[in-house]
């Protein structure tokens, strides 16, 4: 019979590297956690609306999107981002802003698969609504650093941008056009700047490349009041000693940016898979979904970049099996089943052997597995109701009471 694999783009994560998964999640919700955000969880998919609304000139939302028609004969997309969902959810509920929400979940995009690009990602992420206070954006952006930082990761680079508002964007959008229609663009974009100019910025074929070289700048063209708020993000960072590079070719992949949007580019991976968090002001999008006029901002970082960043930096390795003791039985009686069960309820990780192995086999898994003590019950421990304690690394043994042996363990452990 034909074997069923994972479907394509998707990947099954098992231990240890699910061990690794777990740690970065705690990391991450410890350190956001630390800076008053709240877990959210929210449907995996949505209204398609909810998506369509916030990104109708982009890739993700015009070609990646899994959409579908359930037997209600509503329209659901898997959700492809994490933003829509938490704005979408702000606006439903209507908590007291600041709203600080962070939020580890899977996004789904029909992207074409390859190293650090999956139709199944996760991202851990937040998202902050209610304010517009640059010092906001401050902490946002240093929150994404401290989570490098805290990997261990030390090749990564902030790209920083500002896409203004709709004062000075609108404006810069005309004189983009004007520049970007003498000249010699790739195909794709030859055919489509003019509904989105922007795009082309960050196409990464050579004739665009070129074209683009001395395209007017939004950041030379920001407001008043944009340029303000950019100064203000860009003196907090500094003030942090966040190192950060301006990036006027940085315009993301979503349109409901405004002002600060930046990246996180991680010198050791491939180029065109290399960010591995990205995120930034989204000043309009609660009201595109219906709600009242709510500034926010926010970021995501992909889980499965992070850890192929710490793969290629050597950090952050896969942590040691959990188990701190193997019990091992050659009676084929009860012992090991009481004995796990026992350690296991005072809060000792416990293991055992399956099927009546011998007792060469039982050590054997006992050394596989890591774990720092053996617990032996055999014949003549059943006969004196006692247990052996084994040292597993220095090869020493004990025999202690059944009766004290659970908490013997647990202090020699602690
Ligand atoms: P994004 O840049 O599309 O932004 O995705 C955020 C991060 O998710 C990327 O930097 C990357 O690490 C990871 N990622 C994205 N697509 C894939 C993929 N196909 N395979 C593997 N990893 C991927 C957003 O999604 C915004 N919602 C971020 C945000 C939050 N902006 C404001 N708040």
């Amino acid at each position: 019979m034909a074997e069923f694999r994972a479907p394509v783009g998707t990947r099954d994560v098992l231990p240890p590297e699910s061990a690794r998964w777990e740690r970065l999640v705690a990391l991450f919700a410890g350190t956001v956690e630390r800076a008053g955000y709240g877990l959210v969880l929210s449907p995996m998919f949505e209204e398609v609306g909810v998506f369509e609304r916030v990104g109708e000139g982009t890739e993700i939302v015009r070609k990646e999107m899994y959409d579908f028609e359930d037997k209600g004969g509503r329209r659901i997309a898997l959700r492809p981002e994490g933003t829509a969902p938490v704005v979408r959810a702000y606006v439903q509920h209507r908590p007291t802003p600041p709203f600080k929400a962070w939020y580890a979940a899977p996004n789904f995009r029909y992207e074409r698969p390859q190293a650090g690009r999956y139709r199944q990602h996760h991202q851990l992420g937040v998202e902050a609504l209610g304010t517009d206070d640059a010092d906001l954006d401050v902490e946002v952006l240093a929150l994404a650093w401290s989570v490098v930082g805290a990997l261990g990761l030390s090749q990564v680079t902030m790209l920083l941008n500002s896409l203004g508002d709709d004062v000075c964007r609108p404006p810069y959008l005309d004189a983009l056009r004007e520049f970007l229609a003498v000249q010699e663009l790739c195909d794709e974009h030859a055919a489509t700047y003019e509904r989105n100019p922007l795009r082309v910025l960050d196409c990464k074929r050579d004739a665009c490349r070129a074209a683009t070289e001395e395209a007017p700048r939004l950041v030379d063209l920001l407001c008043e009041a944009c340029a303000a708020h950019f100064a203000r993000v860009r003196a907090g960072l500094e003030s942090l000693g966040i190192g950060y590079e301006l990036q006027p070719r940085l315009v993301r992949g979503l349109d409901y940016y405004t002002r600060t949007t930046f990246e996180l580019a991680a010198e050791a991976l491939d180029s065109a898979q290399n960010a591995v968090g990205g995120g930034g002001r989204y000043d309009k999008l609660a009201e595109a979904l219906g709600g009242p006029a709510t500034p926010g901002i926010g970021f995501g970082m992909g889980v499965e970049r992070l850890l192929l960043a710490c793969d290629a930096e050597g950090v952050f390795p896969a942590p040691a099996p959990a188990v701190d003791v193997w019990v091992v039985d050659t009676t084929g009686g009860t012992a090991a089943i009481a004995l796990t069960h026992e350690l296991r309820a005072a809060g000792v990780g416990a293991d055992r052997s399956f099927d009546g192995r011998s007792m060469k086999a039982q050590f054997k898994a006992a050394d596989r597995s890591g774990a720092a003590l053996a617990l032996i019950a055999g014949a003549d421990e059943a006969a004196s109701n006692t247990v052996t304690v084994r040292d597993l690394r220095a090869g020493e043994q004990e025999t202690v009471d059944r009766a004290d042996v659970v908490e013997h363990v647990r202090k020699r452990l602690s």
